[in-house]
């Protein structure tokens, strides 16, 4: 509802509720406010906001507007008490913004003393008998510039909901803590960055902008505190108006060389976008604050886990085998060598003796041109990419009932959820940022958390319910409940009449499903059953999300299936707060099938054997296109040992770590007659490559990712490729163009027209709707509607219906047994991404996580004589790796957990070929194992500094209430303070 409010004599119309530092700073105004934050909310720290509101001075930013509210925001009495707070924090922080890294035009005590002209502070600045804290890789602390304004620990607290930070109000001398008292280094602090994003001044900042933002911030200590000296020293007389301008004009100067370039994080399917600050090739900093999805949240790898791109291992000269070694070789010669053996094998065995592989981490229009290249100018649909490995189950689960392939909403949907059940994801570490998010309303609004997985990860230790079915269980107990639901009038009636067929027939189909049977078959108690479908029939909305530990197993389309019957059966559709949330794993996996990159559609999931589809993208293509299905990478493999597929080309994929049963994988590799690969570094894929060839990474090149909320957003070329290193739909066109097709792309806008032209799901995609930090999430219409909220007002399917889609009782394949007595679980580790290919080029990171490891339960571990440290030799039915030993409760009994990002002992030489036969994706999470403990006992492989070993110290906010009940404080305006400004 509307409401007007008088702001300085003028009437102004707010939005009954906002804040009224927001209606301020809508209306121009200009209130100082350092400790707010539109992101974090009111802190009431600072106390710099006072206004007088109908005569009575207030903070603004914890004020809510209401109708016929008089505000005054500059008379005498609140200007008084804005500098007397001001004061007060310029007695926390010495201000030498000229020898500054943080004089960027962006610090906001700098601009605050600035807007209330303040010359000569009250209250002089005293130092904090506190030490620097530098020992986390990535930040540093000061105490004696920190001015506690709390912002960081609000968003430690509230919003990263780390829980790591706090201010001890009662101490003499309060600064801000980590852990309640320990360094940084041995705190449980993730680095995510967030305290440093919000940080209003310099007190904590990232260490890769400490002595390089500045013209004179690398002086030596001594010189610098010289500096600072002679800066406190002319204060007295020539007041702070004439510092700041000297500061001003270096901050000037910094604009000609610091670039600041929107990107959009190359790791994982969230999408978090940013700027990134660099000098030359360096990389000052990562700053978010205006992404779509993540506002100012960032985790370790967003952050700071950019060192790969400047690493000395990055390939710069294509390499042409010679026997058992590598030449380096001309683009020229390696490019006329790949259409050449392309042609001939081509003409000798024919086009589908060759295959395509495009890469989730590269962009939409870079897999475009990978499947065109396939389909138009080689003339086969064998292509393919890795959401072959993770996501293809959960896309056929939804298109099997409600239509459309990805996130039935966005990440704020879920935050609206009353219950959020998350199944086979450990969120907080692979999808980092969506977690903050759930955490955050868990904490702060009371939503409820259900997590079912076999390890007890952060997301789990938070649930209000954690269920630990057996290993592949999870259909059984979604079916039983859904099946409890429907019997027991808590399904939802009118939606299932109105919006749902094929009600009687699933009805049937869950005839086995009892709850008994659940109860035996998962392991579950059936009151804990019947408590999680209380939850779910009381919630106002309920929002599933579901990862790799439900599509990774033999039966993951069919339990994918089965969320979506559930939700379906409750009415858990069409509505915010609701719907079904596969997490997309790599930043552009998404985009990768979104742009066609499958063997049986082609962009926008359209059917390759349509033959009115296949009509229009020959007119455009002016190519015959093939007509049937082609391979998928799973079933490519087995087509090279059995002779059928005589050469692959692949880009920005570790094919020979991550695809499953790594040893037949290599065997299959090896035995290509013709294997291309275009890579950032020297994979363990490229050694059974025939050619590599040297490409650009994200911040070298321009295009688009789409995210997990089917989110289509713009990164734009932060460097220039590396000398030698070229953007990869540069590659690929001259791949295409050695073929005989004539393409003639000169940006990948021009490639993204051409996909919005012949691709109904992204007609009015274009880049300059997507310019900056705008975003599209599909299906965007031709005038460039775009659709947030999936099935507002139908479902996918040509009557609007949804489907419900009967599943059966899996049958699960590599079970334990006398001889491989033990389950291996495998997946992601906040800090690594995937293989590792890029987190471990990141110094930082390897410190903190340096090595891959294998999780024991302390039963097991007393069982076998094993500590953390103990070398285990792991072996299945298919290979063998070692690794160390790491105890901990976060695993059960006979269940093993080892993160997939090694390349020394990967995972997947213990997993099998087994899939889900619906879409070849293996069933990595279905692994069978023995342990031989080794003699060797190394050290931990988690080092002391692992966040894994900290104590958070959880609370609402900053607790400003303590801050107030000191004895000294008193709110500031009472006229005691006088502060002179200009
Ligand atoms: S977890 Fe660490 S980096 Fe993240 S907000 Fe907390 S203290 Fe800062
Ligand atoms: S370190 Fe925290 S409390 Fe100190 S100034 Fe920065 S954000 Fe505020
Ligand atoms: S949450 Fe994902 S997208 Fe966001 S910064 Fe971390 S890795 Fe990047
Ligand atoms: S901005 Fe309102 S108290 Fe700090």
């Amino acid at each position: 509802m509307a409401v007007s409010v008088t702001i300085d004599g003028a009437v102004q119309i707010a939005v009954e509720g906002e804040r009224l530092i927001d209606l301020v700073n809508r209306v121009g105004g200009k209130v100082p406010q350092v400790c707010y934050h539109p992101q974090l909310g009111p802190i009431q720290t600072c106390d710099t906001c006072m206004v007088e509101v109908n005569g009575t001075l207030t903070r603004a930013c914890a004020t809510t507007v209401s109708e016929g509210m008089s505000v005054v925001t500059s008379s005498a009495k609140a200007s008084a008490a804005q500098r007397e707070a001001f004061d007060r924090i310029l007695g926390n922080h010495l201000l030498y913004c000229t020898v500054c890294d943080n004089n960027n035009g962006n610090c906001t005590v700098h601009n605050t003393t600035k807007l209330l002209g303040i010359e000569h502070q009250t209250i002089p600045f005293k130092p904090k008998p506190y030490e620097v804290d530098y020992t986390n890789p990535f930040y540093r602390y000061d105490p004696n510039q920190c001015i506690l304004c709390g912002r960081c620990v609000e968003a430690c607290q509230d919003l990263q909901v780390n829980e790591t930070l706090s201010i001890r109000w009662e101490d003499a001398h309060p600064r801000v803590l980590w852990d309640g008292g320990s360094t940084i280094g041995e705190s449980s602090c993730v680095s995510c960055g967030h305290c440093v994003t919000v940080c209003p001044c310099n007190a904590l900042m990232e260490k890769s902008m400490i002595g390089h933002a500045g013209f004179m911030t690398a002086l030596p200590k001594p010189a610098l505190d010289g500096m600072i000296d002679v800066v406190k020293g002319v204060e007295p007389d020539t007041g702070y108006t004439s510092i700041l301008k000297v500061s001003e004009i270096e901050a000037a100067m910094r604009e000609s060389r610091i670039r600041r370039t929107k990107t959009v994080c190359t790791y994982c399917g969230v999408g978090c976008s940013f700027d990134v600050w660099t000098k030359d090739r360096q990389i000052l900093k990562v700053e978010p604050g205006n992404g779509p999805t993540n506002g100012v949240s960032t985790c370790i790898k967003g952050k700071f886990g950019w060192d790969y791109v400047n690493s000395a291992d990055r390939l710069t000269t294509p390499l042409i085998r010679e026997g058992d070694k590598f030449r380096e070789a001309t683009w020229d010669e390696a490019l006329d060598l790949i259409a050449r053996r392309f042609t001939e094998i081509k003409a000798k065995t024919g086009p589908d003796s060759l295959a395509f592989i495009s890469s989730s981490k590269c962009t939409n229009e870079e897999s475009y041109l990978m499947q065109k290249l396939a389909r138009a100018v080689v003339g086969t649909n064998n292509v393919d990419n890795c959401s072959r490995y993770c996501q293809a189950p959960a896309t056929t689960g939804l298109f099997r009932t409600v239509g459309y392939g990805g996130d039935s909403g966005s990440i704020k949907d879920i935050e609206n959820a009353g219950l959020v059940i998350i199944i086979g994801s450990n969120t907080a570490e692979s999808h980092p940022v969506l977690a903050t998010r759930v955490k955050r309303a868990h904490k702060l609004r009371g939503q409820k958390l259900i997590v079912s997985d076999l390890r007890a990860h952060e997301m789990a230790r938070r649930a209000d319910i954690f269920l630990h079915p057996l290993p592949g269980t999870d259909l059984v107990w979604l079916s039983a409940i859904t099946r409890y639901l429907l019997e027991n009038d808590m399904a939802h009636a009118g939606f299932l009449k109105e919006w749902v067929n094929g009600v009687e027939e699933y009805k049937k189909s869950l005839e086995p499903f009892t709850l008994e049977f659940a109860s035996r078959t998962c392991g579950l108690p059936i009151d804990t059953l019947k408590q999680v479908a209380q939850m779910i029939a009381d919630a106002t909305g309920v929002c599933v999300l579901w990862a790799m530990g439900v599509t990774q197993h033999s039966a993951g389309s069919d339990t994918s299936t089965a969320i979506s019957n559930l939700l379906l059966v409750t009415g858990n559709y069409m509505r915010t707060g609701t719907g079904a949330y596969p997490l997309r794993g790599h930043n552009n996996v998404q985009g990768a099938s979104d742009l066609g990159s499958m063997p049986n559609f082609l962009p926008g999931y359209q059917s390759v054997d349509d033959p009115e589809v296949r009509g229009r993208f020959e007119q455009v293509w002016a190519s015959r296109l093939p007509t049937t299905k082609g391979l998928d990478n799973h079933e490519m493999v087995d087509a090279i040992l059995d002779g059928r597929l005589k050469s692959l080309y692949l880009f920005g994929e570790e094919m020979g770590l991550v695809d499953s049963n790594a040893n037949y994988v290599a065997d299959a590799l090896s035995k290509l007659d013709f294997f291309v690969v275009q890579e950032i570094f020297f994979s363990s894929t490229c050694q059974f490559a025939d050619v590599v060839l040297p490409a650009a990474p994200s911040l070298e090149k321009e295009g688009t990712f789409t995210s997990t909320e089917r989110r289509i957003q713009r990164l734009y070329q932060v460097f220039e490729p590396l000398e030698g290193s070229r953007p990869d739909w540069q590659i690929v066109q001259d791949v295409a163009n050695r073929l005989g097709a004539n393409w003639h792309y000169q940006h990948p806008s021009e490639i993204m027209d051409e996909v919005a032209s012949l691709t109904p799901l992204l007609a009015g995609v274009n880049y300059k709707r997507l310019e900056g930090y705008n975003s599209l999430q599909w299906p965007v219409t031709a005038d460039g509607s775009d659709q947030p909220l999936l099935y507002r007002e139908r479902f996918a399917f040509p009557d609007g219906k949804a489907r419900l889609f009967p599943v059966t009782v899996p049958k699960l394949t590599e079970q334990p047994d006398d001889n491989f007595d033990l389950h291996l679980n495998n997946g992601r580790l906040l800090e690594h991404f995937h293989e590792g290919n890029l987190t471990y080029r990141t110094e930082g990171i390897r410190e903190k996580t340096p090595d891959t490891f294998v999780e024991v339960s302390p039963e097991l571990a007393q069982q076998r004589g094993i500590q953390s440290g103990t070398w285990l030799q792991l072996s299945s039915r298919y290979g063998d790796v070692r690794a160390r030993a790491l105890v901990t409760d976060r695993v059960q009994g006979k269940e093993l957990y080892m993160p997939m990002n090694s390349s020394v002992s990967p995972v997947n030489r213990l997993t099998s070929s087994f899939t889900d036969p619906v879409t070849h994706t293996p069933a990595y999470k279905e692994a069978a194992v023995k342990i031989r403990v080794l003699p060797e006992v190394g050290e931990n492989p988690l080092p002391r500094i692992n966040s894994r070993f900290g104590h958070p110290t959880p609370q609402r906010g900053v607790e400003v209430e303590r801050k107030w009940k000191r004895p000294a404080y008193r709110t500031p305006g009472n006229g005691l303070a006088k502060i002179e400004t200009n």
